[in-house]
């Protein structure tokens, strides 16, 4: 399986804040069946000021971290970018990575606060659309303004974006509210994308596999394969290193 959103990366959000933890996690995950992971940082200007090239650094550090520890899990670069102007500004700059392709559109990571929907969302993921960068919404299940209205996402997908269901939210670890979210987006077939959003080795772990049982039981397996390796791969197969800008 190959995970799409994952704090795997030490000391850059509030993923891991060691190595060893770090390395540890990608133990886990490939225990898990996880063969590929797309390392997604917080781009959280003002809050967790990173950007590609720092990204980078910590990335190659990993790597060799693991490779050391003969631990043979894939990594590739990636963010999660949260929802603001600032962002935006970073995108111009070329500091931010995106998650992969597809049919010449770079995918975005896009991160919605958890509280609500910002006034002026949508006008930026029109601007996105525009510059050629199609938006992966990072778990809207767990929004609370969708968690109460799940009406919420479809001005969402009707713009042509995509969404990302974290694993846990399928099997109920975040509550009844998201998982009953999670399950109706399945339902609708509304979903690109299950990841694990690990941030840590006790409440967020990088495991898909819970949710890949879960969703072959009452979906099919071949649900589950397209959304935990079929979808991510084809978007990474399909990744180059320039920027669409
Ligand atoms: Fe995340």
């Amino acid at each position: 399986m190959i995970d799409m959103h994952c704090h795997l990366l030490p000391g850059l959000d509030d993923g891991p804040v060691t190595l060893a933890e770090a390395v540890e996690l990608a133990r886990v995950a490939v225990a898990d069946g996880i063969t590929e992971s797309v390392v997604t940082p917080h781009v959280h200007p003002g809050r967790y000021d990173n950007h590609r090239q720092k990204i980078d650094v910590y990335l190659r550090a990993y790597r060799l971290a693991l490779a050391k520890a003969g631990i043979p899990l894939v990594l590739h670069m990636g963010a999660e970018v949260r929802v603001s102007m600032e962002s935006l500004d970073l995108l111009k700059l070329h500091q931010v990575p995106f998650v992969g392709e597809h049919r010449g559109m770079a995918v975005l990571l896009l991160e919605l606060p958890h509280s609500h929907v910002p006034v002026g969302c949508m006008q930026l993921v029109d601007k996105l659309l525009q510059m050629n960068i199609r938006p992966l919404i990072a778990h809207p299940e767990r929004n609370k303004a969708v968690m109460d209205n799940p009406r919420r996402i479809e001005p969402f997908l009707a713009a042509g974006c995509w969404l990302q269901l974290t694993a846990g939210s399928v099997t109920g670890a975040f509550g009844k509210a998201a998982q009953k979210v999670a399950h109706q987006l399945l339902d609708d077939d509304a979903v690109r994308v299950v990841a694990t959003d690990a941030h840590n080795l006790t409440t967020r772990r990088p495991e898909l596999r819970p949710a890949h049982t879960w969703i072959s039981q009452r979906w099919g397996g071949d649900v589950a394969n397209d959304l935990m390796l079929r979808n991510p791969r084809q978007m990474l197969a399909q990744r180059t290193e320039a920027q669409p800008l």
